[in-house]
Order: C-alpha cells, then sequence, then structure tokens
C-alpha cells in the first residue's frame, strides 16, 4: 500500500493512549485519535500536528456499536487504510469489592475495558486483514496476574484480553495480523483516580510515565512484520 501507516488509537486523549499516539507519529504514522472527550483529542492533535505529525481525531464512545461502526467508516473514508490499532480505553470504579460494588459500575468497567475492544477489533479487523494489521490491547498488571486491589469487574475484565489476544493471533495469523497483550503495572496518569485511596504525588514518582509504555508500544509496532509480541508486561522498579 502507499502512504503513512494509519493507526486508530482508543482513549487518545490522555495517558498512555495519547502518549502512544505522539510517539507513533514521530515514527512517521498517520493518527487517529478517539475517546469521549473531544477537547482532549483535540489538544492532543494539536500537540502531534505542531510536532510536525499527522493527527486526525474521531470522537467516540466505545461502548457505544453505532458510534464504533461509523467512526470506522470515516476513517476508511479520510485515510483509505487501517495498518495499527491501539485500544488504550479503559474504566474502573473507586468501589470495586463484592461488599461494595454496584451492578452498574461492574456492568461499564466490563463494558468500557473488554466489549468495546472487541467492538472496536470487530470493526477493525476487515482493514487490518487487508494491512496485514499490528494491534496492541493495553490491558493491565492485573491482567497478567492477580491484583487483590483491582476489584472484581476490572480483573475479570483485564484478564479475559489474554484471551481476545490469543484468539486474534491465533485465527488471523493467516492474514498478517499479529495482537500483543500489553499488561503495564503503575502508572502516573488520571486513570489512579479512581483508586479507592488516590495516590499522591511522592507515590506517583516512582510508578511508570506515559511514556514509558509508549516506548513499549512502539516498539510492538515497529517490530518487523513477521515477528508477534504475544504479552509484554512492563512495570516500575517499584512494583510489589
Ligand atoms: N494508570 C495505570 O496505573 C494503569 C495500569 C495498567 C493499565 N492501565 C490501563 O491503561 C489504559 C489507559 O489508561 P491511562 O492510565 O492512560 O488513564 P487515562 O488517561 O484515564 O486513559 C483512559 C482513557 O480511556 C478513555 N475512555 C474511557 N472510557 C471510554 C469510552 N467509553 N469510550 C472511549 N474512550 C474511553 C478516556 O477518555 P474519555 O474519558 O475522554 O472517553 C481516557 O482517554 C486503560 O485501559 C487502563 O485500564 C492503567
Amino acid at each position: 500500500m502507499d502512504g503513512a501507516r494509519v493507526l486508530w488509537v482508543t482513549g487518545g486523549g490522555s495517558g498512555m493512549g495519547a502518549a502512544s499516539a505522539r510517539a507513533a507519529a514521530r515514527d512517521g504514522w498517520t493518527v487517529v485519535l478517539s475517546g469521549r472527550r473531544a477537547d482532549r483529542l483535540a489538544e492532543v492533535a494539536d500537540a502531534i500536528r505542531d510536532a510536525g505529525g499527522t493527527a486526525d481525531v474521531l470522537p467516540l464512545d466505545a461502548a457505544d456499536p453505532d458510534a464504533v461502526a461509523a467512526a470506522g467508516e470515516t476513517l476508511l473514508a479520510r485515510h483509505g487504510r487501517l495498518d495499527g490499532l491501539v485500544l488504550s480505553a479503559g474504566l474502573n470504579a473507586p468501589r470495586r469489592r463484592w461488599d461494595d460494588q454496584s451492578l452498574s459500575d461492574v456492568r461499564a468497567v466490563i463494558d468500557t475495558n473488554l466489549t468495546a475492544v472487541v467492538t472496536v477489533l470487530d470493526r477493525a479487523l476487515p482493514a487490518l486483514r487487508a494491512s496485514g494489521g499490528t494491534v496492541v490491547v493495553v490491558s493491565s498488571y492485573a491482567g497478567w496476574s492477580f491484583q487483590p486491589g483491582a476489584g472484581v469487574a476490572y480483573s475479570a475484565s483485564k484478564t479475559a484480553l489474554g484471551s481476545v489476544v490469543r484468539t486474534l493471533n491465533q485465527q488471523e495469523a493467516a492474514h498478517g495480523v499479529r495482537a500483543t497483550h500489553l499488561c503495564p503495572g503503575d502508572v502516573a496518569t488520571d486513570f489512579l483516580d479512581q483508586r479507592p485511596s488516590v495516590p499522591d504525588a511522592a507515590a506517583r514518582a516512582v510508578m511508570l510515565r506515559p511514556d514509558d509504555v509508549a516506548r513499549a508500544v512502539s516498539f510492538v509496532l515497529e517490530a518487523p512484520s513477521h515477528v508477534r509480541v504475544d504479552e509484554l508486561v512492563v512495570s516500575p522498579v517499584s512494583q510489589r
């Protein structure tokens, strides 16, 4: 295919999604950013353009299948191809234990972390098959090993992403599609505000930064096309 490779990033308006988009743009990708807050997407896209990169925004709620289908259509109409997908949209809830969770929170977390990931993948796969595309599913340390503090819905949804990646790799490798289950430990982002006990500045200072994870995403995206990184666990040295 001619032209720049096109990367679709969900959760692209903040944290690891934004950092991964900035890194990919530096590597020459055209990045298309999705998330619910259009202003955050526009800020990231402007910064990418100011740095000489190419960025587009498609605001959406990844848990809304119609919105995902419409965005997928628009992306292909505007850019004509899709070569990569970084799925970074995610959610947790402060009340996350069996003795305090609400079922509406449980549904929202599973909808965002699992069902929305499958929904975007389902929409993107025909184009990814055509390009032999690369998928990075931003899961969690809690999707790799049991983390008692992560909560019922979060643990279950992130653990399930390991299976999503494995079925993708088993069934779609024939089309050159490859997927990575990326499992970051603690990262200093707004996401931490959803914890029952919000970490202070000192605790955040010893965590990973979004750019640390973006380097891992870039490593996966830039690997030669015959190389698959099935699972990648990246944690701060301070992780216990
Ligand atoms: N921070 C950590 O310690 C940590 C560790 C391991 C894994 N993770 C995972 O890393 C991923 C990125 O999180 P982050 O730490 O970078 O925090 P973040 O900045 O809060 O990023 C989460 C992103 O998800 C987007 N999002 C949430 N619900 C969405 C929806 N329904 N539709 C579209 N976008 C949605 C948010 O944007 P809008 O609100 O604008 O939609 C936001 O940009 C998440 O999947 C999280 O589970 C985080």
